[in-house]
C-alpha cells in the first residue's frame, strides 16, 4: 500500500520525492500534544486547521505562516523543527504513511468526514480548476465513473481511505475525535467546543463565537488572499481552490438522478455495512 501511494504521488510529480518523504515521515518524532487532522481531500481540512490554531492561540486571529498550515504531503519532517508546540498537522494520507510515534506517544487524531457526494462534487471542481491529475477535457460524468471504478489508485480511493482508517482506529488505542463537515456547518460553536476540549484548550463561548465568525468561508477566503499576496508558495489560483461554495448538498447541482442512484448502489455495495449515516442535506 505504501509503495502504491508513493508511486501515485511520483506520477503526480509531487514534491518532496515521496520515496524520501514517506519513510522519513514514518520515523518522525512526535509528542503527545501533536494534533493530526486526518481527512480525505475536500472534507474541510483547512477550515478545521484554522479553527484549531485559533483555539490554541486563544485569539480569533489568522496564522501568519502558510508553511505551518500546509499538508504533511508537501513537507519533510525537518521543516517542522521550529514550529511551536502543540503542532497541528493536516494530512490526506492513510495511516500506513503516518509517523509510528503518533500512536506510541498518544498524539491526538482528529478524523474529519464529509458526505461522499459533496466530496466528489468538490473534488471535481478542484481538479478541473487545478487540472491536477486530470485532463482538462474530462467531463463530470467521466470523472464520476473514474471515482466509482478506480480501485487501483489507493491514494485517491475514498472507499479504500475509509476502510484503512476504520481498521486503524479499531486496532489501535488512539486518542481520537471524529467530526464531520455537516455538523460543523449546523452547529459550529458546539463543534468548536468539542475540538477545544479535545485538544486540551477549553475556551468560553464568547471566544468560540469569535472564532466561528473569523473562520467563516468568506473571511477565510479574503484572509488567505491577503496573506498569500506576499511571498508564500500558495498562489491566488490555489487559494480559491481551497475555498469554493462551502455548503452541504451542492452535489444536487452536479449529479443526475441516474448518477445519484448509481452512487447510492455503489456505496451500499462497498461500505460493507459500515456507517452510512452521512448528512446529504441540512
Ligand atoms: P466545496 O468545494 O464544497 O466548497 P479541504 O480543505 O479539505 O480541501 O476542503 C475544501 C472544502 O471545504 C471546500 O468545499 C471548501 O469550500 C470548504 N471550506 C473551506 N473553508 C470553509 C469554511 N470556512 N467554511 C465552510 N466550508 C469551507
Amino acid at each position: 500500500e505504501e509503495q502504491e501511494i508513493r508511486l501515485s504521488f511520483q506520477r503526480l510529480g509531487i514534491i518532496p520525492d515521496p520515496r524520501i518523504l514517506i519513510p522519513s515521515l514514518k520515523e518522525m518524532e512526535c509528542y503527545d500534544d501533536d494534533i493530526f487532522i486526518c481527512a480525505y481531500p475536500k472534507c474541510g481540512t483547512h477550515w478545521v486547521w484554522e479553527m484549531c490554531q485559533m483555539i490554541i492561540k486563544g485569539k480569533a486571529e489568522y496564522h501568519s505562516k502558510a508553511k505551518e498550515s500546509c499538508m504533511m504531503e508537501f513537507h519533510l519532517p525537518e521543516e517542522y523543527k521550529d514550529i511551536p508546540r502543540p503542532r497541528i498537522f493536516n494530512t490526506h494520507f492513510t495511516p500506513v504513511c503516518l509517523p509510528k510515534q503518533a500512536v506510541e506517544k498518544k498524539s491526538k487524531f482528529i478524523l474529519l468526514h464529509r458526505n461522499p457526494k459533496d466530496i466528489v462534487t468538490s473534488l471535481y471542481h478542484h481538479m478541473v480548476k487545478t487540472k491536477f491529475n486530470m485532463d482538462s477535457t474530462t467531463t463530470w460524468s467521466q470523472f464520476l465513473q473514474y471515482i466509482l471504478h478506480n480501485d487501483r489508485e489507493v491514494s485517491s480511493n475514498w472507499f479504500f481511505y475509509n476502510k484503512r482508517w476504520t481498521e486503524f482506529t479499531s486496532s489501535n488505542d488512539l486518542d481520537v475525535l471524529v467530526m464531520n463537515y455537516e455538523d460543523l456547518k449546523i452547529d459550529t460553536v458546539s463543534c468548536l467546543s468539542k475540538l477545544a476540549n479535545f485538544i486540551g484548550y477549553p475556551r468560553d463561548e464568547k471566544m468560540l463565537k469569535e472564532i466561528k465568525e473569523k473562520c467563516s468561508l468568506n473571511k477565510m477566503k479574503d484572509a488567505e488572499k491577503e496573506r498569500d499576496s506576499g511571498t508564500t508558495a500558495v498562489n491566488s489560483e490555489q487559494v480559491s481552490d481551497l475555498y469554493r461554495k462551502g455548503v452541504v448538498g451542492d452535489w444536487k447541482n452536479q449529479f443526475t438522478v441516474a448518477e445519484n442512484e448509481q452512487f447510492d448502489a455503489h456505496l451500499k455495495e462497498n461500505m460493507n455495512g459500515e456507517n452510512l449515516n452521512f448528512k446529504y442535506e441540512i
